[in-house]
């Protein structure tokens, strides 16, 4: 037997986006099934796996330098095994062996399934050949053919890997065909498919049945879902429908949305399904016509503020936040107040922003030069990201005195560092301690509640508030659901 004589110890480092979590998830339930076991130390495991990213430049370098450190941790342990997999995979594939030699595979995010077959190889193989499991590029075939190499890998799933254990991301489709031209997503993830409704049910299902109670479907595009079953054909509307009525489910979200496709049908579903977390996460981008044209965003300022005005009538306490891009190329100071303005006029419960990174192989990267100095990129970012925290702690404040229903997550993360600290393992201890958990309109909440709370609903009462945190006391709980054996362990 090939893979024996090790210890059968997986460490795995993830970056990146949900995606890239769920990925990991994935992999790792595959791999103990081979009877694999999670390690936070690299230094103990005998395979050792990265999870990649490649939307901005820093994180390849994470990755990159990670891999640099791991150059002698063959020394003295040659059934070691390395892997790389995810978007950098797809996207360097080869360069990965050039600048990491130690490197024994490279599995890109459409070939997730040859993990376990390629670690079990390496181990047999004498003199050790790097092996690389990589889809088709963007131009390398037919389209069914391309689509066809990247392969939606969702078979296992693996509940210590989840957020918590009552959380969980389920995949409704995998890449994208928006191709802005700042991305690399359509390169490194290949056509978008949807997903089959019935697997999708089937999923979510047995995540219920082992304690799930908050399902975020995910799509890079999650409302351009489209799929025909037996005749019928399924939006997000009808999947959200579908899926609704599972028992045990008591919260749907769902990331993330693309302006464009944001249409009256889902906005109905998710006033009228009592389940749907009434949060979208729909990115702008930027507030410049202008720049959104060279983006290849495919809408102006005016349509996305038509958009964000049929969500606030049809679904007036829903909430929404958006991503932003700061120092584009050619990106003036007035087409940054632009984008200033947008924040300041739609309000967005929260903003992920971006400094511009340019990104070989996309269309901004040969067509535009990337010509705003870092400096003024940052600048640009924390102007953003300050505006944006003023609004967040004013739209806070007026849920001061109001009452938010609760998913408890677990301890705060301050809680959570003090626990560490204190090195006391507190499972199953029911002091009071700060909990977490997020409204349902997504705002993360605050307040001291006893542990076993995790993975109940509770009514809190707004007191105090900061630009991300709602800060509150219990008034109500709901500890039906809670069972011993989903509570977390508390560290
Ligand atoms: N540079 C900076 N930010 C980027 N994003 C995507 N590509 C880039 C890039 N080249 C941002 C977008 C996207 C988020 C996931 O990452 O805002 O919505
Ligand atoms: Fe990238 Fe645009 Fe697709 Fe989002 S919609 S993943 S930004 S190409």
């Amino acid at each position: 037997m090939p893979d024996q004589g090790h210890n059968r110890q997986l460490y795995i480092q993830t970056v990146g986006c949900q995606m890239n979590l769920l990925d990991s998830e994935l992999v790792v339930a595959a791999l103990r099934k081979d009877g694999y076991e999670l390690t936070d130390t690299p230094k103990c495991a005998d395979t050792i796996l990265f999870n990649t990213c490649s939307v901005r430049e820093h994180a390849e370098h994470k990755i990159y330098s990670a891999l640099g450190r791991l150059k002698y941790a063959k020394r003295g342990n040659p059934q070691k095994v390395i892997g790389v997999m995810g978007c950098m995979a797809q996207k360097d594939q080869d360069l990965i062996f050039h600048r990491a030699p130690h490197v024994d595979f490279v599995v890109g995010t459409g070939q997730l399934a040859e993990i376990p077959r390629l670690i079990k190889e390496t181990r047999g193989l004498a003199g050790r050949v790097q092996q690389k499991a990589v889809s088709l590029g963007r131009r390398d075939g037919s389209a069914a053919k391309i689509a066809g190499s990247f392969q939606s890998y969702d078979p296992l799933r693996d509940p210590e890997m989840r957020p918590t254990p009552f959380q969980a991301f389920v995949r409704i489709m995998i890449g994208c065909d928006k191709f802005c031209t700042y991305c690399v997503v359509p390169a490194t993830r290949g056509p978008e498919q949807s997903r089959p409704p019935s697997q999708i049910a089937q999923e979510v299902s047995v995540l219920a049945h082992q304690g799930v109670k908050e399902i975020t479907l995910l799509g890079q595009t999650v409302n351009s879902y489209r799929h025909t079953e037996n005749g019928r054909m399924y939006r997000l509307s009808d999947l959200l429908a579908l899926i609704h009525d599972t028992n045990g489910i008591e919260r749907i979200r769902f990331i993330t949305s693309y302006p464009k496709d944001m249409t009256n049908d889902l906005l109905q579903a998710v006033r009228d399904l009592p389940k749907a977390v009434r949060y979208l996460h729909v990115p702008l981008q930027h507030g410049c016509n202008e720049i959104l044209r060279q983006m290849k965003r495919g809408y102006t300022v005016e349509e996305y503020r038509d958009m964000m005005h049929s969500i606030r009538t049809t679904i007036p306490d829903c909430s929404v936040s958006s991503d932003f891009i700061v120092g584009f190329c050619g990106e003036s100071e007035p087409a940054h107040q632009k984008s200033m303005d947008a924040v300041s006029e739609f309000r967005f419960k929260n903003s992920f922003i971006f400094k511009y990174s340019e990104r070989p192989g996309t269309k901004a990267a040969t067509m535009f030069p990337d010509d705003i100095a870092d400096r003024i990129k940052r600048q640009r970012n924390n102007d953003m990201l300050d505006l944006q925290n003023r609004i967040s702690e004013e739209d806070n404040a007026a849920f001061i005195g109001r009452q938010v229903r609760v998913l408890v997550e677990g301890p705060s993360k301050s809680a959570a560092k003090q626990a560490a600290r204190n090195t006391k393992r507190a499972s199953g201890i029911s002091v009071a301690t700060q909990l977490m958990g997020r409204s349902d309109c997504d705002r993360i909440v605050v307040f001291d509640g006893n542990p076993r709370l995790v993975g109940t609903t509770a009514d809190i009462e707004v007191h105090d508030c900061t630009g991300t945190t709602l800060i509150g006391s219990i008034v109500t709980r709901d500890v039906q659901h809670s069972s011993t054996e989903m509570l977390p362990i508390l560290s």
